[in-house]
């Protein structure tokens, strides 16, 4: 497996103002936004998060995270949820103006797989950060991928994952699609039928949460990466603290945005 928590990913993150290049709304309530990288030098990579300023000012007081949804050479694309004050304003912002990031920031996924077959699963927004992690994947020879996203009415980016994995299974709670409800029902009917050698995720606390149990049903490994509330964003103030093992009976308190923000799910401990 290679890569486990407490490996925090010494990049140096850095204030930089990035130009916006594009800004659509791509669903209801979610915007593709183009950013243009500070410079060339400026690695981001699967998994890792910028901490955005989203207003003038003072308000919102704090930088809100958000996972990079696409990267090439020269900018990076982020899907934002509108869900409240600090997203909206960051969804009204237009072409040509600049904003304040803090990155790159957070781990990466371990995509150190060479061979084999890859199941990932993303609900709502967390769809996001999957799709860099597909496209570095998809890159691999002889990793096989089949993709599950799951939302909960109109879906969006399923063309972008398209460009880089045929086998997609879309479910919404609306009717249309491959499948009608949750995630849940056909990821674990695939798990029962094929065998896996990693599962990636992203979404929801509760759907994390199964799918993690269900994987391990399967013995399966599975990387997760969890989407907590934070405030700096650099490890300093507790408060995006998660639960994990240490050893065989014991826990601690680690720092999603340090030492995460992706977890193997046996090492996770959530909420009963
Ligand atoms: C590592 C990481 C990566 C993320 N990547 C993305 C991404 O790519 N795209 C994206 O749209 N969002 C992403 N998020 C979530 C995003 O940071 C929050 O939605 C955002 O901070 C909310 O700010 P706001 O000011 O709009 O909402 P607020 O006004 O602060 O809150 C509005 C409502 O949303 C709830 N809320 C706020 N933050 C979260 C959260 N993290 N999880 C669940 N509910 C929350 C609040 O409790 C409240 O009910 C990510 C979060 C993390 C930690
Ligand atoms: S957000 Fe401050 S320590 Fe993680």
């Amino acid at each position: 497996m290679g890569r486990s928590i407490g490996r925090e990913v010494y990049t140096l993150e850095k204030n930089y103002l990035c130009e916006i290049l594009e800004n659509q709304r791509i669903a209801h309530n979610v915007h593709r936004i183009k950013i243009k990288k500070p410079s060339k030098d400026f690695k981001i990579q699967a998994g890792q998060f910028i901490n955005i300023k989203c207003g003038e000012g003072d308000f919102p007081l704090l930088r809100r995270p958000i996972s990079i949804g696409l990267t090439d050479e020269e900018s990076m694309i982020v899907y934002v949820s509108k869900i409240g004050k600090g997203t909206k304003l960051l969804c009204d912002k237009s072409k040509g103006e600049f904003i304040d990031i803090l990155g790159p920031l957070g781990n990466t996924f371990n995509v150190d797989i060479e061979e084999g077959k890859v199941l990932i699963v993303g609900g709502g927004i967390g769809v996001a950060p999957l799709l860099e992690l597909t496209r570095v994947l998809s890159q691999k020879d002889d990793v096989e991928m089949k993709l599950i996203l799951g939302y909960r009415d109109e879906p969006f980016i399923v063309e972008e994952f398209k460009n880089y994995v045929d086998n997609v299974i879309v479910v919404s709670e609306k009717e249309g699609f491959d499948h009608k409800g949750y995630v849940i029902a056909p990821f674990e009917k695939e798990l029962r039928e094929n065998s896996y050698d990693e599962v990636f995720s992203c979404g929801p606390e509760p759907m994390l949460k199964k799918i993690k149990e269900i994987s391990e049903e399967n013995n399966t490994t599975v990387q997760l990466l969890l989407e907590e509330r934070m405030a700096c964003g650099i490890g300093a103030c507790l408060v995006c603290t998660c639960k994990t093992k240490r050893g065989e009976d014991d826990w601690n308190y680690v720092r999603i945005c340090k030492e995460g923000p992706v977890f193997y799910g046996k090492e996770v401990i959530f909420d009963e």
